[in-house]
């Protein structure tokens, strides 16, 4: 890992992002900050309901606002959402503010993770896999283009996932 300002996974719900971060945050001895989580802080809602009030359109703008100010800092581990990538000036900034990993998983192992999930928005419907398909389809190349290092999560624990990925960066 070349000592970029931050270290920044990206990737879809159910890759892992939170649970990988916790432990490399450990190990590197980073701030780690969830996006998610820091946009429900700022906003005093939950994400479900954030899209609720306002739409993903609003809950984008907030999310475009927090990583903007998160990322003017350094030090930090940054857990993003899983579409942060689809804004292209959030896409600049990664790349800009940081060394930033794809957390890779395919459709049917984030079907198996999240299936007991309610609080992803975009998840509240029956064609579940439908959906992760799609959006796996449009947003691999977004991640791509961001991506300093590609990292497969299939089939491993956070545990392990942590553990082979700090063996690469
Ligand atoms: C989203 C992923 C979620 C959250 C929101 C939208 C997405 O984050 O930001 O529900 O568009 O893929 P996680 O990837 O942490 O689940």
């Amino acid at each position: 890992m070349n000592p970029a300002a931050n270290l920044i996974l990206v990737g879809p719900m159910g890759a892992g992002k939170s649970c990988i971060g916790r432990r490399l945050a450990e190990h590197y001895d980073l701030r780690l900050v969830d996006a998610d989580r820091e946009i429900e802080q700022r906003t005093g809602a939950s994400v479900a309901t954030i899209f609720e009030c306002e739409g993903e359109a609003g809950f984008r703008t907030r999310e475009r606002a927090a990583l903007g100010e998160l990322l003017a800092a350094d030090g930090l581990l940054l857990a993003t959402g899983g579409g942060a990538v689809l804004d292209a000036e959030n896409r600049r900034l990664l790349r800009a503010r940081g060394f930033v990993v794809h957390l890779q998983v395919s459709p049917a192992q984030q079907l198996a993770r999240l299936a007991r999930d309610t609080t992803r928005p975009l998840l509240q419907r029956d064609d579940r896999e439908v959906v992760l398909d799609e959006m796996a389809a449009s947003r691999a190349p977004l991640y791509a283009e961001v991506a300093d290092l590609q990292f497969d999560t299939d089939g491993l624990v956070a545990a392990d996932a942590a553990a082979r990925l700090i063996a690469r960066l």
